[in-house]
């Protein structure tokens, strides 16, 4: 099998990545990215003379050049995108560029050459679950956020790409992701690096906002499972854990850590701040059956090791911008 992933110098794409060739040694996998915000070609120094694998410095804009690849691969996963909702408040243009036009480019490319097409989306896309029960792959699309709405828009155009042209693809919408890795302005990395450094801990509002979780390495597992067992033209929505407040979230973080819960500063809340975001996952348990192994603690103790043990991944990526805590009232181009 030979895999294009795009977006596979960020979070989530380098540990799909590296899972992948563990998981599939003989496997190919081509990587695509265009190195902006949240991307780090540290994340896969483990497997960059690996020679199943290679490295790609391009745009999926540059629908020549995906067009050229996609010809020459057997599936397309995509985690390419503008992924920070306080970033999307400051400044939208790129979000819509890259989430939106990029999604259309690859979208061409599967048409054109009749592949499989892995899309990642999230369940931010739902909108806010305040006050109602689980959203399911059929409840309605009702983003709160710039972020949100171009990847509702991405999810649309692949549906009718699905609907219109008959491609071969899957939609996955996950749930908010932390492991190893992950770029330090967003808000476990950020507790942890801002706690480690004895800085106040902000929290956004009341800090009552719900979110599910899931370890990094359970999501990549899922997409993988995907790729051999899922439907086409078939939503999956992928979570792990109990519901759980971001401020529960920090407290954990600032007692595994042994610091004062006087650590937090409660600052103004984000424009537009989803309450609650809430997903059943039940559909890809019984369709493809996967099923999370880490669990919250220990995946978050794991988490907080990493960071303790990495400093020389993050100190270069953290400044008044990374750690900021009202991102959104930044001047972002
Ligand atoms: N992080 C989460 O909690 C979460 C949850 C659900 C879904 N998702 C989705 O998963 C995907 C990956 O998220 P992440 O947290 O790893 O993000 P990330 O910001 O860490 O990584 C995104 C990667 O895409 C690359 N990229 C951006 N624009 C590009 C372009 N035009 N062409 C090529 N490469 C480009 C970046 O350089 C970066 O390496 C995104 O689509 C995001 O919407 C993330």
């Amino acid at each position: 099998m030979k895999i294009l992933v795009c977006g596979g110098a960020g979070f989530i794409g380098s540990a799909f990545i590296k899972n992948y060739l563990k998981n599939n040694p003989t496997h190919k996998i081509k990587n695509l990215d265009s190195l902006t915000i949240g991307s780090n070609l540290d994340n896969l120094k483990e497997i960059k003379n690996n020679s199943n694998y290679e490295f790609i410095k391009d745009d999926i804009k540059n629908q020549e050049v995906i067009e050229k690849i996609t010809k020459d691969v057997d599936v397309v996963v995509n985690f390419a995108a503008e992924s920070h909702v306080d970033r999307s408040i400051a400044n939208p243009q790129p979000f819509i560029e890259t989430n939106i036009l990029g999604t259309y480019s690859i979208l061409e490319a599967i048409r054109k050459h009749d592949k499989q097409f892995i899309h990642i989306s999230t369940d931010e896309i739902y909108g806010d679950a305040h006050g109602k029960s689980s959203f399911d792959e059929d409840s309605q699309i009702n983003p709160s956020n710039p972020y949100a709405a171009t990847k509702a828009a991405a999810d649309h155009l692949v549906a009718s790409y699905h609907r219109t042209y008959g491609i071969n693809c899957i939609t996955t919408r996950c749930t908010n992701n932390f492991g190893p890795n992950q770029f330090p302005e967003k808000l476990i990395p950020k507790t942890i690096i801002r706690s480690i450094k004895d800085l106040k801990v902000p929290l956004y509002g009341d800090g009552q906002q719900i979110r599910s979780w899931i370890y990094v390495y359970d999501h990549v597992q899922a997409i993988e499972s995907l790729i051999s067992k899922g439907k086409s033209g078939q939503v999956y929505n992928i979570t792990a854990y109990e519901e759980i407040t971001n401020k529960s979230i920090v407290e954990k973080i600032l007692k595994i850590l042994e610091k004062s819960n006087d650590m937090v500063e409660y600052v103004g809340d984000r424009p537009g701040h989803d309450k609650r975001y809430s997903i059943d996952c039940s559909k890809i348990e019984r369709d493809v059956g996967w099923k999370p192994t880490f669990s919250f603690d220990s995946a978050l103790e794991n988490t907080i090791q990493w960071y303790l043990d990495n400093q020389d991944w993050w100190e270069p990526l953290v400044d008044e911008t990374t750690l900021h805590p009202q991102p959104w009232t930044l001047n972002w181009k």
